[in-house]
């Protein structure tokens, strides 16, 4: 972000916190009020520029603009203090704001409305919370409440795949240059030391389960790749497709995906269809590669191909379809669903390496365990004998 930018943010949240200010003072109808409000209006028109969405994360005290940190002010510390005590701690502008938006989160900056605003989603804007909690890495770990930029990372990806998908149910062509881009920002990640691990502890919502499922795959997956030494198309490619791998629960019944429970035979007959559903959709989306077609069949059939959809007993698995399905396993069960808890890491660990050689490819299964326990293990007592 430009110096010029940055001074431009921070004047818009000067605008909106100086806006609350008299709101307090006199009232939201006053006229200084309205002509703070019609300069914030003009203000973020332009830093939206072409951008058709802007994410603002609230992490500490400090705003993140995207990836970027804007610099704090005291206009800006009280906007995010404000902001958190009403439970919210992320932001996302979607296209142009208008008066009845901006004047909500002024509301909101408010210190004496009474009673109380509570943020409502409107069309241009949309409040959320991060998640924080983060189940323990071994059986003695404690949970951890502080927020972290791993996590909001992954929160950010998981808004923004659940957004292109959107279109997808509705029989949209898939922005594949939306998904090329999720997977930049996890390489620049990882390429930054970002731990994986970390990125994928905030507990999922069952709601949102498929997407942030899908990122967690798609992160795990890019990091063991990485680890492996792919690079280049490959591993951009890997990324999509691990991150596409489930596409096919899109095209089923919604109370099938959200059900409190175990699925019934009738209803697991219809999930066992989503790797061929996956792939019939993307293979007719332009511009996905191929090996997203193919990780999104494969995902389900097993080393040993005791999985489905069924095969021929020659059937050679890609390298990704391998991969995805390790990650895939160790994001399911570590996850808490309705119907069972979370496992911790170390039970995940005994149950992966249980399967190596029979459901799961033994030597990437093996490099896979590695990655988690190097970033799991602190060096020190990883290297006792
Ligand atoms: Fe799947
Ligand atoms: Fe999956």
């Amino acid at each position: 972000m430009s110096q010029n930018q940055s001074a431009a943010w921070q004047n818009f949240f000067r605008l909106l916190v100086t806006a609350a200010s008299n709101t307090d003072l006199y009232s939201p109808q006053h006229p200084q009020v309205s002509r703070l409000v019609g300069k914030a209006r003009e203000l973020i028109g332009s830093l939206m520029g072409s951008d058709t969405r802007i994410n603002i994360m609230l992490i500490d005290q400090n705003i993140i603009l995207g990836k970027s940190p804007l610099p704090a002010t005291l206009h800006t510390i009280r906007f995010v203090d404000t902001l958190k005590t009403r439970g919210i701690e992320h932001l996302s502008l979607r296209g142009e704001i208008n008066q009845a938006e901006l004047l909500q989160l002024i509301l909101l900056l408010a210190k004496r409305q009474q009673p109380p605003q509570s943020p409502q989603n409107s069309t241009n804007l949309r409040f959320g919370s991060i998640d924080m909690s983060r189940t323990g890495q071994g059986e003695g770990a404690t949970r951890v409440s502080q927020p972290s930029t791993e996590s909001a990372l992954l929160h950010c990806e998981r808004d923004r795949l659940e957004e292109i998908c959107s279109g997808a149910s509705k029989n949209r062509p898939l922005s594949v240059t939306g998904l090329k881009e999720i997977v930049i920002h996890f390489l620049q990640a990882l390429d930054q030391e970002l731990d994986p691990l970390l990125a994928i502890f905030p507990l999922h919502k069952q709601d949102q389960y498929s997407f942030t499922h899908s990122t967690n795959v798609c992160l795990l997956t890019l990091a063991h790749a990485r680890r492996l030494g792919l690079k280049g198309s490959l591993l951009h490619d890997i990324g999509i497709a691990a991150l596409l791998h489930d596409i096919g629960k899109l095209f089923l019944p919604v109370d099938i995906i959200n059900k409190p429970g175990k699925p019934n035979d009738e209803e697991w007959q219809m999930i066992r269809l989503h790797p061929v559903r996956g792939a019939e959709y993307l293979v007719g989306t332009a511009g996905v590669p191929q090996l997203a077609v193919v990780t999104a069949y494969e995902h389900h059939m097993k080393y040993d191909l005791t999985g489905y959809p069924t095969v021929k007993k020659n059937w050679q698995q890609h390298l990704c379809s391998h991969m995805t399905t390790i990650a895939d396993i160790f994001d399911a069960l570590r996850t808490k669903r309705s119907y069972r808890e979370a496992m911790n890491a170390s039970k995940v660990r005994k149950m992966l390496s249980e399967l190596a050689g029979q459901e799961l490819h033994p030597e990437l299964c093996s490099s896979f365990l590695q990655m988690i326990d190097e970033v799991t293990i602190p060096p020190s007592v990883a290297q006792t004998p």
